[in-house]
């Protein structure tokens, strides 16, 4: 296809992040198809007419099923809240649309496992938004763990803070409700720390999880001094086995005052070590243990055009990349997918291996016992 109509829905954070990515995609990579951003859709119209205005979008709908119907839109991005994914993407993929869905995949396993069911049926191409694997430097890692340059992999540990709720008086929102956000830290930032410990050591096999709730209550904004009950974890923490044998620890908190993105790896080798804070996301950490044992130490990898696809947004060395920029890496494997080419994409196959982990954290967190995945 040389031109692909797009339809996008919702236009908070991620929705912009998209209309950002379908804007920059053909400039930054060439060899993928025109993007037309056709129709827009938010719940409130003068929001939307704005919105379609300012993301460069020719329409704009306040019913998202509008998108459906429309024979010159192929792929629909849904960046709502968790709770509409399913619904959304089923339609969507019935509708014969391709499908950029935002990560969690849905509130349920069953939901996942329904929308990954629906992706085989109507063979349409899904993706969700896992963009910190199209990470420069973790992709680094990857090739440098599959060399064998830290010889054989056994432990992972893994921790990824935020502090979005960790003020005890911020208002009560969608996200802390089972009806539109289903899990918590799991969902919104345990799922990110999974893709990245499947993609560097491989799938999780067992684990034994404690998921807690630390701030219960909520006020409700503008309710006088009213307030409602939190409904998922802020903290989720467990010990994990992969299926190679290898080990692990994965920690998150959205309740960790002063972590804005603390998503920290560590992979530890039979030869060597590294580590990646996305916090300083354009740096990987690398420690051999070789040579001289006075002149050992860790080696600061700097991203650059030496490690895809970073040149082709930037050809100096050192710069740097940002969030914004790994999610036009991500709409680029996603157009590679639909022209039939080899692409990295996260599909909602691939999306149900990582929502079975972090629901198994809270099946684990409330059984008190392991869970095999
Ligand atoms: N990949 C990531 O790193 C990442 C980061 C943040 C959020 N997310 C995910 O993205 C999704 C959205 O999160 P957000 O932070 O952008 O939320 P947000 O609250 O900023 O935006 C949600 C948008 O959906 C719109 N919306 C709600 N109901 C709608 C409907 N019926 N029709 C059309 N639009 C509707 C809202 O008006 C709003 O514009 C969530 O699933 C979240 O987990 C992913």
């Amino acid at each position: 296809m040389e031109r692909i109509g797009v339809g996008l829905i919702g236009t908070g954070f991620m929705g912009k992040c998209h209309a950002m990515a379908y804007g920059a995609v053909k400039a930054v990579f060439g060899d993928v198809p025109h993007v037309d951003r056709i129709t827009l859709c938010d719940v409130d119209a003068v929001h939307a007419k704005l919105t379609a205005d300012e993301f460069g979008f020719a329409g704009f709908t306040t019913n998202w099923c509008d998108l459906l119907a429309d024979p010159k839109i192929h792929l629909i991005s849904i960046t709502s809240p968790n709770g509409m994914h399913r619904e959304m993407a089923e339609a969507a993929l019935e509708a014969g649309k391709h499908v950029w869905c935002e990560k969690p995949m849905a509130l349920t396993l069953t939901d996942a496992e329904e929308m990954t069911a629906a992706a085989t049926k109507t063979k349409r191409v899904t993706a969700l938004g896992y963009a910190y694997l199209r990470n420069p430097a973790l992709q680094h890692a990857k090739n440098l763990i599959a060399a064998g340059v830290i010889g054989d992999v056994f432990d992972f540990r893994g921790s990824v803070d935020e502090d979005y709720m960790a003020d005890p008086n911020l208002p009560w929102s969608w996200r802390l409700t089972r009806k539109d956000a289903g899990l918590g830290t799991l969902g919104d930032l345990t799922c990110h720390l999974v893709s990245m410990a499947h993609e560097l050591v491989g799938e999780i096999g067992s684990l034994s999880a404690m998921a807690d709730v630390v701030h219960s209550k909520r006020p409700l904004a503008n309710q006088n001094g009213k307030t409602a009950e939190v409904e998922n974890d802020d903290i989720a923490h467990a010990i994990v086995r992969f299926k190679n044998g290898a080990r692990g620890v994965l920690s998150s908190s959205r309740v960790a005052h002063g972590r804005k993105n603390g998503l920290r790896i560590e992979v530890h080798g039979s030869k060597g070590m590294l580590w990646l804070d996305n916090e300083r996301m354009n740096e990987l950490n690398l420690y051999v243990a070789e040579g001289d044992a006075a002149n050992r130490g860790f080696r600061r990898i700097l991203s650059s055009p030496a490690h895809p696809a970073y040149g082709k947004l930037c050809p100096a060395p050192g710069h740097g990349l940002g969030f914004n920029e790994l999610k036009v890496i991500e709409l680029a494997e996603i157009l590679n997918a639909i022209s039939g080419k080899p692409s990295q994409q996260i599909d909602f196959a691939k999306g149900l291996v990582i929502e079975r982990v972090i629901h198994a954290f809270a099946e684990s967190s409330a059984k008190g016992n392991w869970v095999q995945l």
